[in-house]
């Protein structure tokens, strides 16, 4: 996947010339790699816990409709943007403006959605760190005869020990900007093709292990029925924010990515395609999870904790759990490391290509400002735990500022940018759509509702109506 980008954005070494970039060496590569970004801790972790958090069905329901009339032409128009410009984002944002004759300052969109990429990363990586304690205590049979309390202790110990939540965040920073800073071209791509599909397999084989011994009826019931009264204006908000979370948006990942792809790929198909397999893991996850929620008496609505205390239930109490379990933390170790990768890119290639300093360089410098910034998320769950804005510790802030504040704000502009300020024709070239209609379709979408969308929900969330 991304070595790919790597190998040739490493190739610019500091112009921002579209020669030399070089591109993906196939579509299937392309759709892999979007995959891996997309397929996260968003998906396995964030998404339970925060359908738990605002009552079931109902968030589901919007959510799904937020990917639909939202995550999936925003995904297509990123990636259309990064093919169209070949450069980082602001670089990309900055020539589609110049050719459209529009106003050079459409390249602060792109500056945003990096630096969005870059906090995102200081969290992200905290909390990959955790999957990276639970694989070994999986796999030596730590998780045995654990019921809902004495699981909620242990995790409770990891979130108190400012050092192993370091440890290991840094760990994870290390790996992600080392496999980006040195290009490991095989490796990745051939890991990946068979990682997916492995943790895939292994959430059917959990969600198999749910139905059996978990509520799963329950947990269809809650993840299902809609129950509107059970959504306030907030969680309608936390629902947008996820669709652009989960599916890598506002954020320079796809638009980067989307500048390796071969031109003749067909953006569309590519970017449904990724939107359903990363839908699919997230409402396997749910599937997987809140029948042991149930059935062990646990809070559904427990927060950032819930796949840390509730799977590891499971995993000490199935045949085979030991390895399951191991199994089960080392995937979603590395589903969060080829994210972290894509929120690691869009900065690199920025810093690079608009500095004109060595890839190596910018690997570095972004290497000391992430791991100093993610010490304030390490300390939000011990010694700065107390310390809150809004309510919010650090963690808190910085998730809330970057998935329902920025990426909305940054999606919209992307949204009005395409739509509004390019040309129909233009963009047209620009995604090789060939269907007249399917275009027309995409481009009214991107034009009216998915705006329209995002404010409605940002004005609901305000309380205006
Ligand atoms: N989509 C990933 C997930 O669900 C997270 C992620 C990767 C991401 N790249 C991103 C989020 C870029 C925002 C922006 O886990």
């Amino acid at each position: 996947m991304s070595q790919d980008s790597i190998a040739v954005a490493s190739s610019v070494d500091g112009n921002s010339s579209s020669e030399g970039r070089g591109l993906w060496s196939s579509r299937w590569v392309f759709f892999l790699a979007a995959t891996g970004s997309a397929v996260g801790l968003g998906n396995i972790w964030k998404f339970p816990y925060i359908t738990g958090e605002n009552g079931g069905g109902a968030f589901v329901l919007v959510y799904l409709a937020c990917i639909l009339v939202i995550g999936i032409p925003l995904l297509m128009a990123e990636v259309m943007i990064g093919r169209r410009g070949r450069a980082n984002p602001e670089g990309a944002f900055a020539l589609l403006a110049k050719v459209a004759g529009a106003s050079r300052h459409w390249r602060w969109l792109g500056t945003v959605a990096v630096l969005t990429g870059f906090l995102i990363l200081s969290f992200y990586a905290v909390v990959a760190g955790w999957a990276l304690d639970y694989a070994p205590a999986a796999l030596s049979g730590g998780f045995a005869g654990l019921d809902g309390e004495s699981s909620g202790a242990l995790f409770g110990a990891l979130l108190a020990d400012p050092w192993k939540l370091a440890g290991y965040g840094s760990l994870v920073l290390a790996l992600t900007l080392g496999i980006v800073g040195l290009g490991v071209r095989e490796g990745l791509e051939r890991s990946l093709r068979f990682l997916m599909p492995g943790l895939f397999v292994l959430l059917l084989i959990l969600v198999g292990y749910a139905a059996t011994t978990g509520h799963f009826m329950q947990a269809v019931h809650f993840l299902f029925d809609a129950d509107f009264s059970k959504l306030g204006g907030q969680g309608v908000l936390v629902a947008l924010g996820h669709a652009f979370f989960t599916l890598s948006l506002a954020s320079g990942a796809m638009m980067v990515y989307g500048s390796y792809l071969p031109a003749g790929t067909s953006i569309a198909r590519t970017s449904l395609l990724v939107a359903l397999a990363d839908t699919l893991v997230a409402l396997l996850a749910g599937l997987a999870i809140f029948p042991l929620v149930f059935a062990n008496g646990l809070e559904p609505g427990a927060g950032p904790g819930l796949i840390f205390v509730t799977l590891p239930i499971a995993f000490g109490q199935m045949p085979l759990g030991q390895l399951v379990g191991g199994l089960f933390f080392i995937m979603l170790a590395i589903a969060a490391l080829t994210s972290a990768i894509s929120l690691s890119e869009p900065t690199i290639a920025w810093l690079s290509e608009k500095f004109g300093i060595s890839r190596f360089k910018a690997v570095l410098l972004s290497g000391v400002a992430l791991w100093l910034l993610s010490l304030g998320t390490v300390f939000s769950f011990n010694a700065w735990s107390e310390i809150t804005l809004f309510g919010k510790t650090f963690f808190d802030s910085l998730d809330y500022l970057t998935t329902n504040l920025m990426m909305p704000l940054g999606g919209l502009g992307t949204v009005l940018f395409t739509g509004w300020a390019l040309s129909r024709k233009t963009v047209q070239e620009a995604l090789g759509i060939e269907q007249p209609q399917l275009f027309g379709l995409w481009w009214q979408l991107l034009r009216w509702l998915t705006p329209l969308g995002i404010l409605i929900v940002f004005l609901h969330t305000l309380g205006l109506f």
